[in-house]
This record gives C-alpha cells, sequence and structure tokens, in this order.
C-alpha cells in the first residue's frame, strides 16, 4: 500500500500530547517480581500507581524484547518476543492494559539502526555471501592491498561508540561487517526495501497489539554516508592520537529523511501515535525538519547538545570538564528559539546513558532536595516534551563505584580496558570519570523502599543498590510534602493547566550570569501571560537584579523549591535567592 506523502497522509497524534509528561522505564532496574534480582514486566505492572500518582501521562520502555544482553537490551535477536528474564507477551499485554486503563499510554523502544549478531537475519547472512540475507548488512573488502583481518585492514577508520574499530572481519564470507556500537551489534543496511519492509512490519506488529508509539534508537544513523564508489569516508585526526568521533560523520545521512518519511507513510499512518528520535549531533535545522508540524516524520527528537558541555572537546564523555552554567543555557535557548512554532522540543538532564542529573548538574550531597527540584524547575518550564527518568523524581544520585568491575555496562568496560590497560590514564583519574559519567549511575536499582533490597528484589540485585536507599525511596518521598516527588507532581500537573508552559514563546534572561539562570516564557500579545523562572545554581546566596524592563515587583511566586509559603517570596527589582533556590512566578 503507498499513501501519498505531506500533510494528511501522516500519523495523528494523541489529543492534548503536548501537555504530557513521559516517564522512562529501564526495566532491568525498575522492579523485580519474582526474586532473582532482575526487573521485568509483572514487577512493573505492579508499580504503575506510582507512575499514576506522579500524573505522568506517557511511558517510554525501554527494550523488552528478546536479546543476549551484550548491551541489556539494545541489541534485539527476536523483535515479536519478550525476553523471558522479563516475562511473556501475555504479562506485556497486561502491562500495556494497566496503563492504558490509567490514561497512560506506551511508546516502545525501536532499536533497528542495528540488530544482535545472534538475530536470524545475521546468523544467515554471515554464513554466504549469497545468502538471501547477506545484504541485509553492511560488508565491504579490505583496505586495497591488505590481508583482511589484519589491523589497519579495515575498509575506513572509523572507531566504534564502544571502542575499537567499526569493522570486524567474518571468516566464513572473507569481508568486514560495519557495527557502529559492539561488534555484536551489526548495522542493517538500509539501502536494502527488505531491510525497511521489515522494519515496517515490525512496527505495525506492536502498533496491532495497542502500543501508543516508539521512542527510535539512534535513529539518524541508518542512511549512512556513502561515496559513490561504495565507500565510506575516513574519519579526519583531530589532535595527534584522536580521531573526529564516527558519529559526526554517520549522522543525518542522505537518505535518512526518506526513511523517515517511509516509516511514517507505511508504519505509523493508519493510527494515532507518538514518536520520539533519538538524534546524536542533530542540529536545530535538520530538528525543524524532522518534527514539523505537519510534515515531519517524528513529533520530537533527542539532541544532544547540552550533554556535551562538561567534557572537554577531544577525548569523549570522560574527559572531564566543570559545566560553565551559560554554556547550558545558551544551548538550551538556541534550541528554543529555532523550533519555537516550526517544531517541538524533548527536554531531558538524564536517561539510562546519562548520569544522574542530580550529581552532575546539582549537589546531591548538603542541597540534594533542593537541587533536584531546581533541575526540574528549569527543565519543566521550558516548551518542549519533559521526560523523567525512573528515580529523577527521587532525586536519586549516582553510585561512588568502588572499582570499575562493579560496573557491569559495557561502554564503561572497554573504555576502561583502553584508556588504562593500554594506554595507561591513571587509575584513579578513570574512577573519578566512572563514577561521573558511567551509564551504570542511572542503572542502579530503583530504590522503593527502606530496607533490604529497597523494595526493588527480594533476591541478589543484578546491579548494586545504592547505600542510600535507607534515605532516598518512593515511600519516603510519597509521605513527605516538600519532597523531589511532590515537586514533580506539580509540575507534571502545571504542563496540563497552564497554556503558557505549552505555547509561550521562550526568552533568556542574565545570559551571562555564570550562577543564576533565569528566562521568561510568555504568550502572544501585551496582556499574555508571563512566567518568569529564576535558578540560583549556586550553593550560595545571590543577589538577582532584573532589568527594568521587566517590572519583577508584579510577578508572584507559583512554585517555590523551598518548604512553606510561596506566597511570601517577595519579588522586586532587587532580590535574594537562598542556595539552589528556584522560582516560578507569574504575570497576567
Ligand atoms: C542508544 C541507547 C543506548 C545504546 C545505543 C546502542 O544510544 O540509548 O543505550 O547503547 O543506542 O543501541
Ligand atoms: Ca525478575
Amino acid at each position: 500500500m503507498s499513501v501519498e506523502q505531506g500533510a494528511g497522509a501522516g500519523p495523528r497524534s494523541p489529543a492534548g500530547w503536548r501537555q504530557d509528561t513521559v516517564y522512562q522505564i529501564y526495566p532491568r532496574s525498575f522492579c523485580d517480581s519474582n526474586g532473582d534480582g532482575i526487573g521485568d514486566l509483572p514487577g512493573i505492572l505492579s508499580r504503575l500507581d506510582h507512575l499514576q500518582a506522579l500524573g505522568v501521562g506517557v511511558v517510554w520502555l525501554s527494550p523488552v524484547y528478546q536479546s543476549p544482553n551484550d548491551d541489556n537490551g539494545y541489541d534485539i535477536s527476536d523483535y515479536r518476543a519478550i525476553h523471558p528474564e522479563f516475562g511473556t507477551l501475555a504479562d506485556f499485554d497486561a502491562l500495556l492494559a494497566g496503563m492504558h486503563q490509567r490514561g497512560i499510554k506506551l511508546m516502545m523502544d525501536l532499536v533497528v539502526n542495528h540488530t544482535s549478531d545472534e538475530h536470524a537475519w545475521f546468523q544467515q547472512a554471515r554464513s554466504a555471501r549469497d545468502n538471501p540475507f547477506h545484504d541485509f548488512y553492511i560488508w565491504r573488502e579490505p583496505r586495497a592491498g591488505q590481508v583482511g583481518g589484519q589491523p589497519g585492514a579495515e575498509p575506513n577508520n572509523w572507531e566504534a561508540a564502544f571502542n575499537g574499530s567499526v569493522w570486524t572481519w567474518n571468516e566464513a564470507t572473507q569481508e568486514y561487517y560495519l557495527h557502529m556500537f559492539s561488534p555484536r551489534q551489526p548495522d542493517l543496511n538500509w539501502e536494502n526495501p527488505q531491510v525497511r519492509a521489515e522494519v515496517c512490519a515490525l512496527m505495525r506488529f506492536w502498533l496491532d497489539r495497542g502500543v501508543d508509539g516508539f521512542r527510535m534508537d539512534v535513529i539518524n544513523v541508518i542512511s549512512k554516508p556513502w561515496n559513490a564508489d561504495g565507500s565510506l569516508p575516513d574519519a579526519p585526526v583531530v589532535k595527534p592520537g584522536f580521531l573526529q568521533p564516527a558519529f559526526t560523520l554517520a549522522t543525518g545521512g542522505p537518505r535518512l529523511t526518506e526513511f523517515l518519511q517511509q516509516m511514517r507513510r507505511e508504519a505509523l499512518a493508519p493510527y494515532e501515535t507518538l514518536t520520539v528520535g533519538e538524534m546524536p549531533c542533530v542540529t536545530p535545522a535538520q530538528a525543524q525538519t524532522y518534527t514539523a508540524a505537519d510534515s515531519g516524520a517524528l513529533n520530537m527528537v533527542f539532541q544532544f547538545e547540552h550533554m556535551d558541555l562538561d567534557c572537554q572537546p577531544v577525548g569523549g564523555k570522560w574527559a572531564l570538564k566543570p559545566l560553565h552554567l551559560p554554556d547550558l543555557k545558551r544551548s538550551m535557548g538556541r534550541w528554543q528559539q529555532a523550533l519555537h512554532g516550526r517544531g517541538w522540543n524533548s527536554l531531558y538532564l538524564g536517561n539510562h546513558d546519562q548520569p544522574r542529573p542530580v550529581s552532575r548538574f546539582g549537589d546531591d550531597g548538603l542541597h540534594r532536595v533542593r537541587s533536584a527540584k531546581l533541575l526540574a524547575m528549569y527543565l519543566h518550564g521550558l516548551q518542549g516534551t519533559p521526560y523523567v527518568y525512573q528515580g529523577e523524581e527521587l532525586g536519586m544520585t549516582n553510585l561512588p563505584w568502588p572499582s570499575v568491575e562493579a560496573c557491569q555496562d559495557l561502554e564503561t568496560r572497554n573504555w576502561w580496558r583502553v584508556a588504562v590497560d593500554e594506554q595507561g590514564l591513571d587509575p584513579a583519574v578513570a574512577l573519578a570519570a566512572v563514577r561521573a559519567k558511567s551509564r551504570d549511575n542511572a542503572r542502579t536499582p530503583m530504590q522503593w523502599s527502606a530496607g533490604p533490597g529497597a523494595g526493588f528484589t527480594t533476591g541478589t540485585p543484578w546491579l548494586p543498590i545504592n547505600a542510600n536507599a535507607d534515605r532516598i525511596n518512593a515511600d519516603a518521598a510519597r509521605a513527605d510534602p516538600d519532597s523531589v516527588f511532590h515537586l514533580y507532581r506539580q509540575l507534571i500537573a502545571l504542563r496540563r493547566s497552564l497554556t503558557v508552559l505549552v505555547d509561550g514563546h521562550y526568552q533568556p534572561l542574565l545570559e551571562d550570569d555564570t550562577r543564576l539562570a533565569a528566562y521568561l516564557r510568555q504568550t502572544d500579545g501585551e496582556s499574555g501571560t508571563r512566567l518568569l523562572v529564576v535558578c540560583n545554581f549556586s550553593g550560595e546566596p545571590l543577589t538577582v537584579r532584573w532589568p527594568d524592563h521587566l517590572d519583577a515587583a508584579g510577578y508572584q511566586t507559583l512554585v517555590s523549591n523551598l518548604p512553606g509559603d510561596v506566597a511570601a517570596a517577595p519579588w522586586a527589582s532587587e532580590m535574594t535567592l537562598q542556595p539552589w533556590e528556584a522560582r516560578w512566578a507569574l504575570r497576567s
């Protein structure tokens, strides 16, 4: 079936989706129902009341498909089966029904840049050059004059996201296959129309089961920047010993829009759906195209600019650098202005690939509660769809990893092997980087209650539980009206009732200030509602001097991250904010 492209032919989005907040569940770490130490689908079902109390409208579920778990489910060996450690298809249907009963929509994770090496397609593909599935993946000859399988013979010099070359030698066919991530995650060949047809079919399989949409994993890498002769360009050297990261070359390829539009037409179009594309290196101009209200293939994209501000320009995420607050404000502001009226932002500070926001951008010691609330208030005041990653609503923190052996994440472990074991980086420096940046910081089990297993499991958890679970847990948070949880609840509810949050345009204030962040949201017209957000990103009291045109004395506090009566917080052209204090204020 082919449907005309353009306005009218696309999928419809659920009513009011722009007022919803999304909650991300990492199933392995959310709730374990059978004591094997691994979170599962019945575990999630047993905790839906928590999500309902929080008020979220949508859940993004990280992968639950059949997988050998080289990358915790982001390596899928059967797109139509549930991994037995998570449960069964019947458990999945029960979970989906439980969400729908509570008015919560479900976005599945769609990981189709690559499969697992255990997927039947790849098993076939790697067996012989004339196998019908061979062309489902990307194969190339060794570099001219080189012997395949020997160092330096790889078809180009790109480095994989999880270290090493993007090329792995396959004995049976005497060729290399391409993998942007681990060798156990071979990239699919999207140039092959059969691959695209299979992807659309598996999307329809889940849509027919009732899911409400997809979060599309690294979806802007599916179209590779092939040269006319079928080769890929080499990455330039940016500094002796350092190549330009392959992702900066491989994203936003020439056929990406076409491939996305095909999914929209052939998979999404008949359904009411919500989609978000994960897009490393995406630019605001590209995001406008992909998310334009009438013709865009997606509802929104995850951009990464603000995730790259606290590392050095060379050396990747592990080369730590303190965040310079004006960089964050300018980056977020650029995206706010670029997509206003032209596309739609997604808003996030954390997910399963990022450390805990309160440890990264706040103060996870003395001011943990206040700074976790401040980060929420900074983010949730912006235009776009806010994403809350499990445990963020409790102000969960990074774990002080005793050693890299305690981590399981393959990215962390591969990086350590290369940086420390092969290149001689000081292990103390490397451990500090792991504590600050490892993905496992986000993957420690969800803290439901005090006591052994933290309400996550009755068995031995697959990853350590943070020792602070006796204080930081959902039971304690729900019982305390001044908790991070109740502040998130308030912000999520306001997004449904306050139209300026959804529609208002964004105006930056105090842009160069290194410790204060402030902005104005305003709906059109002189009499439009104005929402003013101000955050003290420091552990000291600060005096704010507002520009005259703002007429600050006319504002009234709507939300505060300090305990007590919000109305008592006075507004004036000059005012003092407590350490990590944040306020939302209104004027109409
Ligand atoms: C995405 C996922 C990440 C995964 C990678 C490869 O970035 O969020 O967890 O490792 O893709 O699938
Ligand atoms: Ca389990």
